[in-house]
């Protein structure tokens, strides 16, 4: 297959205006600003309020999105939308930000891949152009997880925030721009090291849940954290060799916002200096499928990111899922 079949096309990003900070925390866990620091380099992170809805972060972000590729919202055919925490579970996430931004031809759908949501949203895009389903897909990552953030378990809630990125896939047009390469993995036999037990159709809502906490997420951090490092170096790995690319080649590494530690050891593992890596974990924490694309869009509305960039994206998340992304921008 000759790459690259679809190029990226503007960003766009919202985050809530509340800001959580550690010194919070202390006040509502036995935890210390300290601890958050040094552990996972989080400083604060955003809590949307009630109005702070998914769907309107989401329209934000993309009307960002469209103003900077020039394309009418009518032209959209197609939204992608990665998340694991969508304000309600029917309809799904991507037919309330269609019908939020009036995309009156689009087909609508989620994607959920936890964290990799975005980069599993992209591949999805690429295929629906490749086969000639769609033309401008709009490919959202976005998550609210302090709805399902247990707030008396430390040993998670001080590592999420919330936030929504968003970004247009469309035919390869300007030559050698565009997706370079994609890698998508998953294991599911390691789905209950990072998981909601509750919820679902084999445990629905019931007193109990409310209970014992079941509906909020829970996390084997230090199995998660050995993993991701492994995977997340693995698909930089694959995604390179796709492109036909080395570490040199990369210009702008972004990796999945979960903890500087991880980032720092994927660095090592990767090959790739720090220097050139994106990170803004002090301001978001983890926002899940959020975390790359408001990266992206931060990256290029810094100057950081310009056209003809390579940029390799990479994240791990719930599933496990893992992904790799290279993109010339
Ligand atoms: O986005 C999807 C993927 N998610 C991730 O990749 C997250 C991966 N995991 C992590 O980032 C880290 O494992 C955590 C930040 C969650 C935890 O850091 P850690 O260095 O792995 O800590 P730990 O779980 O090994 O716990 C070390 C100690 C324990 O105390 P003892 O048993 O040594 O006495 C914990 O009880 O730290 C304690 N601890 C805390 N202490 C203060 C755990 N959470 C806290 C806390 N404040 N918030």
């Amino acid at each position: 297959m000759n790459r690259p079949i679809v190029e990226l096309v503007g960003s766009g990003r919202a985050v809530p205006e509340k800001v959580l900070t550690n010194a919070d925390l202390e006040r509502m866990v036995d935890t210390s600003d300290q601890w958050i620091r040094d552990r996972t380099g989080i400083r604060e992170r955003r809590i949307a309020s009630d109005d702070e809805t998914l769907a309107r972060m989401a329209q934000c972000a993309c009307t960002q999105v469209l103003e900077d590729a020039q394309v009418d919202v009518l032209e959209i055919d197609s939204i992608i939308f990665g998340t694991a925490s969508p304000d309600r579970l029917l309809p799904s996430q991507a037919c309330d930000l269609q019908a939020a931004l009036g995309a009156d031809n689009a087909a609508a759908f989620d994607v959920t891949a936890a964290c990799s949501g975005f980069l599993y949203g992209l591949a999805v895009a690429e295929g629906l152009v490749a086969a000639g389903t769609a033309t401008n897909v709009l490919v959202v990552g976005g998550d609210r997880l302090s709805r399902i953030t247990d707030y008396t378990d430390r040993a998670t809630c001080i590592l999420f925030g919330d936030g929504v990125g968003a970004t247009l896939v469309r035919p390869a047009r300007n030559g050698d721009r565009g997706i370079l390469s994609t890698y998508i993995k998953t294991d599911g036999r390691l789905g209950e090291l990072l998981w909601r037990p509750g919820g679902g159709a084999i445990h629905p809502p019931s007193e109990e849940m409310l209970a014992d906490h079941s509906y909020f997420l829970r996390m084997a951090g230090r199995e998660v954290f050995k993993h991701a490092v492994r995977s997340m170096a693995d698909a930089c790995d694959h995604a390179l060799i796709q492109a036909g690319l080395t570490t040199n080649d990369v210009d702008v590494l972004i990796p999945h916002q979960a903890n500087l530690r991880i980032i720092e050891s994927l660095t090592k593992h990767a090959g790739i200096p720090l220097e050139k890596t994106y990170i803004n974990i002090d301001r978001y924490g983890n926002t899940s499928a959020a975390s790359i694309p408001i990266a992206l869009d931060e990256c290029v509305r810094e100057g950081r990111i310009k056209p003809g960039s390579n940029i390799l994206m990479v994240a791990f998340g719930g599933g496990l899922t893992w992904a790799a992304t290279m993109v010339r921008w």
